[in-house]
């Protein structure tokens, strides 16, 4: 189901990899300022998913689809539509931490000093974008005293969240978040845990969370995705209380998956 309030609408949406379709039909509202967790199996299409919300699978030749997804009412495969500016409008944040080959300020700096808006931005002016993603992504207490040190000197839960707070300079307006804590610790899990839940006031957050319980902690609503086809979606309460699917059902109590 989708309505006009929706951040992201996804309509009759097919994906197909060459001759395999990976998704079915889907239909998806995803509101605003709220955390939307899609939850499945492997292979039930989520990172496929994600990755067409910013137009990833643009970049892969046999990957071709079908529907339209909208942001803010707009098809984000409209002619007129600059992947650029959507990408920095819808930022992703992947399982595994990739930051640039530069110091902790420089990874964050790099998307502003690009991007049209703060082009040519002095360097106290990039100071306070970085410092305010990195407080905002839960680092900066962390990092303030050794900014210039490399990125590769973190430990992979800090790097996790400096990848967050690099896609937090450019000033999105929705997150992707693809398993962000896989290998992750408690701690800078609990510590991502705690920033999307503070981020979500001023942003649209879609997780494919780690576990169950990672989606049961910190989701609004939750979509559950088998196979490429959407089973249910629905408040996170309703949907772990009282699952309409018996699909659903088993997955949430570890039947399977
Ligand atoms: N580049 C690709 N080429 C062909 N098939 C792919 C490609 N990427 C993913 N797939 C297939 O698409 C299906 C969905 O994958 P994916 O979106 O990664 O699912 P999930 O994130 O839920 O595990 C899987 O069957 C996977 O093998
Ligand atoms: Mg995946």
């Amino acid at each position: 189901m989708t309505t006009s309030s929706d951040k992201i609408a996804i309509k009759d949406f097919n994906f197909y990899f060459n001759e395999k379709q990976v998704i079915h039909n889907l239909n998806l509202g995803i509101p605003p300022n709220k955390i939307f967790a899609v939850i499945g199996p492997a292979n039930s299409g989520i990172t496929t998913l994600l990755r067409s919300l910013n137009r990833l699978c643009d970049l892969s030749h046999e990957a071709r689809q079908e529907g339209e997804i909208l942001l803010d009412g707009r098809n984000i495969r409209a002619p007129d539509v600059s992947v650029t500016e959507l990408r920095r409008r819808v930022g992703i944040v992947f399982d595994v931490p990739t930051p640039l080959p530069m110091s902790i300020f420089d990874n964050v700096a790099y998307g502003p000093r690009l991007n049209r808006k703060t082009r040519g931005k002095n360097k106290s002016a990039l100071s306070g974008i970085a410092e305010e993603a990195l407080r905002q992504a839960a680092l900066w207490d962390e990092v303030k005293d050794r900014l210039n040190a490399p990125a590769m000197s973190l430990s992979g839960g800090q790097q996790q969240r400096l990848c967050l707070a690099r896609v937090l300079a450019l000033k999105p307006e929705v997150i992707l978040l693809d398993r962000p804590c896989s290998g992750l610790d408690p701690i800078s899990t609990a510590k991502i845990e705690d920033s999307l839940i503070e981020l979500k006031n001023r942003f649209t957050i879609v997780i494919s969370p780690h576990n169950i319980q990672q989606a049961g902690r910190v989701s609004d609503r939750i979509a559950f995705m088998l196979m490429g086809r959407l089973i249910e979606e629905g408040a996170n309460a309703d949907v772990f209380s009282n699952p309409k699917d018996q699909r659903t059902s088993d997955y949430i109590t570890g039947r399977f998956g």
